[in-house]
């Protein structure tokens, strides 16, 4: 972290959760999020679609944001089983995940997409958390930092500033695995897209946006991982479904 930079912490609660354990635990984190003082940290919650109403409903103002985790490239039309970014500003959402691993991969999302649907995000008036990562074999092949420069440049929208853009830097292989970088390898990754931000957006926006890491963040791990000086924040799964977890993990921010 870099105090210019304010962390968000980010629950991706992915393809989990029925009304009532949704309803529980947004009315939880929403109840921590007003006992805390003066947060010095951002919170985000990206349900399901079918839970984005009644946790909305559970968190109204309590400071907390909502997001979706995907939308899709157009505005409205005949997309069977797709929700737009306007749909997701209707419900009350400021945020949304575009191209995260398990988009890329279950449903075959490319750099090109990903960026058209970060840039509707953006046209929607929400901010995009473009993600970017890489697989195994690739870190093993050494491309470690080619593949996420390259998903970087393809899938930044135009228009992107630290304003409306937030990059979460998920390796595959660390996601849902118990498995994370060393701290120097996320590091690495983390200032290499802050360089590649330098070029592409200049000092200030490059200087100010957030990026996010993810992968297995836990209450054990999110100190050392937030305390690092281009990590602005963690883009969590499995311990976003546990409020001690998560609350944990949030008030590990330095
Ligand atoms: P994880 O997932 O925290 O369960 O590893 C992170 C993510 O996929 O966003």
């Amino acid at each position: 972290m870099t105090p210019s930079r304010r962390p968000l912490i980010a629950g991706n609660w992915k393809m989990n959760g029925m009304r009532e354990d949704g309803q529980a635990l947004a009315t939880e984190l929403a109840g921590r999020l007003r006992q805390e003082a003066a947060p010095a940290f951002d919170v985000l919650l990206c349900p399901p679609f079918t839970l984005i109403a009644s946790v909305g409903a559970a968190i109204a103002g309590s400071g907390l944001h909502l997001g979706g985790q995907a939308c899709h490239a157009k505005g409205k039309g005949a997309h069977t089983g797709d929700v737009s970014a306007a749909m997701l500003a209707d419900l009350g959402c400021a945020f949304v995940l575009a191209g995260h691993s398990e988009r890329r991969t279950d449903h075959g999302e490319t750099n090109a997409e990903v960026k058209a649907k970060a840039g509707a995000a953006l046209a929607a008036g929400l901010t995009a958390v473009v993600c970017i990562g890489e697989t195994e074999a690739e870190r093993k092949a050494g491309k470690t930092l080619h593949v996420n420069g390259t998903q970087l440049a393809e899938s930044l929208p135009a228009g992107a500033t630290a304003a409306n853009t937030v990059i979460a830097y998920e390796p595959v292989w660390a996601i849902g695995t118990g498995l994370t970088p060393t701290l120097e390898e996320a590091q690495e990754v983390h200032a290499l897209i802050r360089a590649e931000l330098f070029g592409r957006l200049g000092p200030d926006e490059a200087e100010n946006l957030r990026i996010l890491y993810g992968g297995s963040m836990k209450p054990g791990n999110a100190s050392e991982l937030l305390a690092l000086p281009d990590v602005d924040g963690g883009l969590i799964g499995g311990a976003s479904l546990d409020a001690d977890d998560f609350w944990a993990i949030a008030q590990s921010c330095p």
